[in-house]
């Protein structure tokens, strides 16, 4: 063979290979229809339209503990975006336990009836609605974001906040009461109370929130935790006071309804609770069965902590846990984009991605990415039919 044919069918196959590569990448640029994001799931009786939850967010904007137009609003438009579960803020169970005069409870019947308009309206647009009931602890009685969230003494309109122990959560913040073994109980049964009023509000999900340094959190971490009694030391002692309010919750709770659990997987501080201590606490979990699915997140329980912040960042906490547990996880943190959130779901990292403030930057974010990610068969709400122009 001449040099000149060696060329010639040199670049025959060159035209060949690049014909053929030509093809994979239209194959891999053709959008599958059916997006994993945009696939539903189904927890126990209950099925999400897709794999996208409004991740609980404080409005800081109640009184009382009492929902009111801004939380229909804000829910009530995440919801209308196509968002699959739609969570209220963190809703807590006594006065004592909110964050701030303006958080939400769920201790009187006035509540339960604000929060069943709102559970009504999510849902009749197709969402799943969902409520996140916790309880502040020594992170309690402080002020809102935007007036620095800094602790306010019981002279000047705080209350007095309770803990696992004495200690502080920060230098110049509360020295907080340790409950008691009875004031454990009545806490159980004040859980389990808000339980029984967000299941009459008509809520199908329940999000147990033990993560971000409040009370349940305070009691698993040994750095807050130093009690010597059945609920503090070893790691089983630890743990305890979530696996009674677990009980609570389920005795509430209808079996066929999901209950999710929020964790902080790890503390971000040495001698913390960390990824290990959570992947020994969810292997029982998923024995027990009261937890259908764990919502990653992580830190808030120690001003000391250092977080490695970017997209997805904790997404390798979620995909770990649901390796080693096999209970279904939910990943949470950064994730803004719709094919990082897609990536997410398809490569089984995590269940469910819950989005925070992309969702508060943009209420459509769940339509705008099915319409990125070309997926078929979502639909805008009839009302919103021509804003489809994307
Ligand atoms: C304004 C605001 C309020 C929040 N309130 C809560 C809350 O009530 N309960 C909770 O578990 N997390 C709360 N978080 C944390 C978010 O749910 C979420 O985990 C965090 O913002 C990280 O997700 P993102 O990067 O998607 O925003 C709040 C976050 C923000 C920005």
């Amino acid at each position: 063979m001449s040099d000149s044919e060696r060329n010639d069918s040199s670049s025959r196959q060159d035209v060949a290979d690049s014909r053929t590569s030509g093809e994979n990448a239209r194959r891999i640029l053709k959008r599958d229809p059916h997006p994993h994001l945009f696939r539903p799931t189904s927890f126990r009786s209950v099925t999400s339209r897709n794999r996208i939850m409004l991740s609980p967010m404080c409005q800081y904007s109640g009184q009382d503990g009492l929902t009111n137009d801004w939380h229909l609003v804000h829910l009530g438009a995440r919801a209308v975006g196509g968002a699959g579960i739609v969570s209220t803020e963190a809703v807590h169970v006594e006065p004592r336990g909110r964050i701030t005069h303006y958080c939400l409870g769920l201790w009187n019947d006035e509540q339960r009836d604000r929060l069943a308009r709102i559970a009504g309206f999510v849902e009749a647009q197709g969402a799943v609605p969902a409520i996140q009931l916790g309880h502040a602890g020594r992170k309690a009685s402080v002020g809102r974001p935007w007036e620095g969230t800094q602790p306010i003494p019981v002279a000047e309109g705080g209350w007095e906040v309770v803990s696992a122990s004495d200690k502080p959560y920060a230098a110049g913040w509360p020295v907080p009461t340790p409950l008691s073994g009875d004031d454990i109980a009545a806490e159980l049964d004040t859980l389990q109370a808000s339980v029984r009023r967000a299941r009459e509000a008509g809520f199908k999900l329940l999000e147990l929130h033990a993560a971000h340094g409040y009370l349940l959190h305070q009691f698993l971490s040994p750095l807050s935790n130093e009690r010597t009694d059945d609920y503090g030391g070893s790691f089983d002692n630890r743990i305890r006071f979530l696996l009674e309010s677990l009980e609570a919750v389920r005795r509430e709770w209808p079996a066929e309804l999901p209950l999710f659990l929020r964790l902080s997987v790890s503390d971000w501080v040495d001698g913390g609770w960390d990824l290990e201590q959570s992947i020994r606490l969810v292997g029982i979990l998923r024995e027990r069965g009261e937890v259908d699915l764990v919502d990653c997140s992580s830190g808030g329980n120690d001003p000391r902590q250092q977080i490695p912040i970017h997209p997805g960042y904790q997404v390798p906490f979620a995909q770990r846990i649901r390796e080693a547990t096999g209970m279904p996880t939910a990943a949470v943190g950064l994730i803004h984009g719709a094919d990082l959130a897609e990536s997410v779901v398809a490569n089984g990292q995590a269940d469910l991605v819950v989005l925070g403030r992309a969702l508060l930057a943009d209420p459509v974010w769940p339509l705008r990415s099915a319409a990125a990610l070309r997926a078929e068969n979502v639909t805008w709400p009839v009302q919103y039919e021509r804003s489809n122009i994307f």
